[in-house]
């Protein structure tokens, strides 16, 4: 099976590029050279500036969306209203990933750590992926043991990475697959596992999928290629590390994410 693997950004009409006067001077490989690089600076932040301009009028059209819901509309403008509803949350998904990846990349964001037991952001992640799970038919089974794992962390940012993960599983499992979250620790690491019977990836996507825009095989199943980076950029600010395994196409796939534990000693 062939894989398309999308990553040139998008094809916009990009801004021209205009080489500075020292790259004119430069041998024509090298003024090449860097004309692409700037290429993909100006077209990440163009993404980046259309993203901010998009906020605004995102946040006008829920709040008319909210006016019109509270007359409790019937019939057909009821079911038209809840398209919008839902259609304006997927979008402003998209466009707050966008935002977070512009100020993860540029090391804008820091954390506000506190020393957390891990089962708890899980649990939450969990019970916020369970509804989309079952309506795929999918088991999801949480496993993390009856003893507190430590970790010093933010826990709204670890709960942006297990949603991102969970909901990359169910997204790219079929109906009826099977999704397994478990975590495990010692006393210098704890493991957190997000593991699918889904489609798999293929192993020579698997080092690139971490990329910003990155996607095997785009398909219908929706999302851009922001997830997996901000998942990384996450994990690496609190010094974990995340690896994707996979036994290939149509074998499933597991991420385990990697974080120092917390020393032991206070409860
Ligand atoms: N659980 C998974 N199973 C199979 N492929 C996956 C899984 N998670 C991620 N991928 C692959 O990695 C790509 C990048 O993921 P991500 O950054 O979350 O982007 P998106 O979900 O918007 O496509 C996906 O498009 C998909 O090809
Ligand atoms: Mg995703």
């Amino acid at each position: 099976m062939s894989i398309a693997f999308q990553l040139e950004p998008l094809h916009h009409s990009a801004p021209p590029v205009f080489l500075s006067d020292a790259a004119a001077n430069q041998p024509l490989a090298f003024a090449v050279m860097q004309a692409k690089v700037s290429d993909r600076e100006r077209e990440e932040g163009f993404v980046w500036n259309l993203a901010h301009e998009l906020r605004q009028p995102l946040s006008a059209l829920a709040t008319a969306v909210a006016v019109v819901t509270q007359d409790s509309p019937s019939g057909a403008t009821a079911l038209a209203v809840a398209v919008m509803g839902r259609q304006l949350r997927h979008m402003t998904r998209m466009v707050d990933d966008l935002l977070d990846a512009a100020r993860l990349s540029s090391g804008k964001v820091s954390l506000i750590t506190q020393r957390l037991d891990i089962r708890q952001v899980m649990r939450d992640a969990a019970a916020d992926s369970a509804t989309a799970a079952a309506e795929r038919g999918q088991l999801l089974n949480m496993e993390c043991g009856a003893t507190p794992l430590w970790v010093n962390a933010d826990a709204q940012r670890l709960y942006q990475v297990f949603s991102n993960l969970l909901r990359n599983a169910i997204k790219f499992t079929d109906r009826g697959g099977r999704i397994t979250f478990t975590a495990d620790g010692s006393t210098s690491r704890i493991a957190v596992r997000v593991r699918d019977s889904g489609r798999g990836i293929d192993s020579q996507a698997l080092p690139r999928i971490f990329d910003l825009f990155a996607q095997v095989q785009p398909s219908a199943a929706g999302g851009v290629g922001i997830g997996l980076s901000v998942v990384r950029e996450i994990v690496t600010l609190h010094r974990g590390r995340i690896d994707a395994r996979s036994g290939g196409l149509g074998h499933g796939s597991e991420f385990v994410v990697t974080l120092p534990a917390a020393p032991a000693g206070r409860s």
